[in-house]
Formats: C-alpha cells, structure tokens, sequence
C-alpha cells in the first residue's frame, strides 16, 4: 500500500480551548497530556504512521508551547546525556523522527476552522493533504484513521472525511453527512451541513476530525462565504467540492474520544492509562480497590 499518497498534514492549532479554562490560560489545549504524551503528540504520531513527512501547524496566540515540543531541547538533551539517562534522551529525541519537517503558520484571527486550513495553503502546494484536530483523539488500533483515508485516497483519488454515528441529540455538535440509503462504510457525500439542529440533520453521520482533501478546495475556500458567526467553515467548501469533484465519507474503524469536552478528555486518561505498557496494571487494580464514596453507591 503506498501510504505516502499525502505528503503533508494540516493541524489547526488556534483555537482558544475555553473549555478547559484556566488550564490553557496560558498552555494550549492540544499540549494537554492524555498520561504521558500531549494530545498533538498523538495527532503527529497518526500523520507520520500515514506517510506525512511534511507537518503544517496553523498556530495563533499562547501556542508556542507546540513549537518548542517538536524542537530540539538542547538543554534538557545535554543534561540527560551528561546524567547518563539514555532512555529518556531517546524518549525526548523521539518527540520528532529523522526527516520530518515542521512549520508553522499563524492564524492572526479566529475566522474559523476553514480559515485556519486556508492559511496553509502556500505551504501545502498543489497536492492532496490531510487534516488532523488534535483534540479528536481517536484510537485506531493497528491501523490509525488518516492511514485508513490515505488508503482509501489511493483507491478512489476523492477526498475522504471520517464519520461516525453519533446519538441524534448531538448532530449541533458537528458536521453531519447524508450519504443516503447507502450501507457504507465509504460511500459518496450527498450533503454535508455544519452543526445542524437535531430535527434538521439528515443523519446521525458526524464528521469527526480527520479530512483528507484535493488541493482544490482552497480554490473552494477562497470564495466560501462565511456563516453567522463570521467564520469560514471547512464544511461548506467540502459542500462546494460535492458538486465539483464529490467527496467520500469514511465510517473509519477504532475509538474516538472528544478531548475538547472534559468528560471525553477524562474517558481518554482513562482508557490510555489502563493499556499503558508501565502503568495499565497497578492503574487497573487502583480502579478495582477503589472503595466508592457513600454518595457513590
Ligand atoms: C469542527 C468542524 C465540524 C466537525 C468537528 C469535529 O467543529 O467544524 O464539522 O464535526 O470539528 O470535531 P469544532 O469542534 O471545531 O466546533
């Protein structure tokens, strides 16, 4: 399979995270550790696992954080070595393989998730390129989502977004597609809608985030119109692309947690802690010796 179909990966990392106040006062939302690794750990992980050697960070205020996490720490790497600590020099080494590029672009106005991945266009090029929000942290086991869009990229050559079912009351959460009576798990997009009310939404398919996308839709973005809010949505362009090139949905394989919401945040400590190699089993019996609270019960 030949995984290097996208080259590059677009994070946009510009939101203010408000919903994790004060934490991320200061500290973005995506350095946010799940155990040990911070959220945009993961996200480059994924992207690096589907062949991207190119990463794009669409940054703005108080993200500065991101970009030290994927430099060199020449201190902290000088001190390890000199304490003779290997493993965690790897460790720290590791945050960032051989050969792979990061730059950075700020987003200088919070105009919205289409906006953000506009600003990567002079670094993109003329290429297909993904899309991954570091706060849907999903677990794809063997084969994490944006190798299994990559995948299905190099079969059809169509942009391809990941979905998911969600329960009803929750489509004014997210994109929502209409795929019609087709079974999936990839079919062509016949609507895409952003956050529709519960009684509107076509389905209970919500895009959850991993995009792969032509480089057409930046053409499509540059006259997106945008919404209530003043914001360039990704899902109207992806919109636009339907009647242009169409677009696949993806009904991808493995877990996804909302690590924008704090009970999904918490879900993921959870679930990642329990299969941590050094943790997972003393964290297991501390959850099964817990003795509840009275109110618990
Ligand atoms: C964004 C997109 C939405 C998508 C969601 C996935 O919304 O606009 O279509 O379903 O990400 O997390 P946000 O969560 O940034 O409001």
């Amino acid at each position: 399979m030949n995984a290097s179909v996208i080259d590059t990966v677009v994070f946009p990392v510009a939101g203010l995270g408000t919903r994790f106040l004060p934490a991320t006062k200061a500290s973005p939302k995506e350095m946010l550790p799940v155990v040990d690794k911070p959220l945009i750990q993961y996200a480059v992980e994924e992207a690096i696992a589907a062949g991207a050697r190119n990463l794009v960070f669409v940054t703005g205020r108080t993200k500065r954080a991101i970009e030290d996490h994927f430099d060199m720490a020449y201190e902290l790497e000088t001190e390890l070595a000199a304490r003779g600590k290997q493993e965690l020099l790897d460790l720290v080494r590791g945050v960032l393989p051989e050969g792979i590029n990061c730059v950075y672009v700020r987003q200088r106005e919070a105009l919205g998730l289409g906006h953000a991945v506009l600003c990567a266009r002079s670094l993109v090029g003329d290429k297909p390129f993904g899309v991954i929000l570091a706060d849907d942290l999903i677990d794809g086991g063997e084969k994490p989502v944006m190798r299994q869009l990559a995948e299905r990229f190099s079969a059809t050559g169509r942009s391809v977004i990941s979905v998911e079912r969600v329960p009803r009351e929750r489509t004014d959460r997210y994109g929502v597609v209409d795929i019609g009576d087709d079974a999936g798990p990839l079919a062509p997009i016949r609507a895409i809608v952003e956050k529709p009310d519960p009684a509107d939404a076509p389905s209970n398919l919500a895009v959850v985030g991993r995009y792969l996308l032509t480089p057409r839709i930046f053409e499509l973005l540059e006259t997106t119109a945008p919404d209530q809010r003043g914001e360039v949505q990704i899902t109207d362009a992806i919109a636009a692309l339907l009647d242009d090139q169409g677009a696949d949905a993806w009904e991808f394989t493995g877990k996804h947690y909302d690590c924008g919401s704090k009970l999904g945040y918490l879900e993921a400590t959870v679930e990642y802690a329990l299969k941590h190699p050094e943790l997972g089993d003393s964290f297991a019996e501390y959850l099964k010796g817990r003795t509840p609270a009275p109110e618990e019960q």
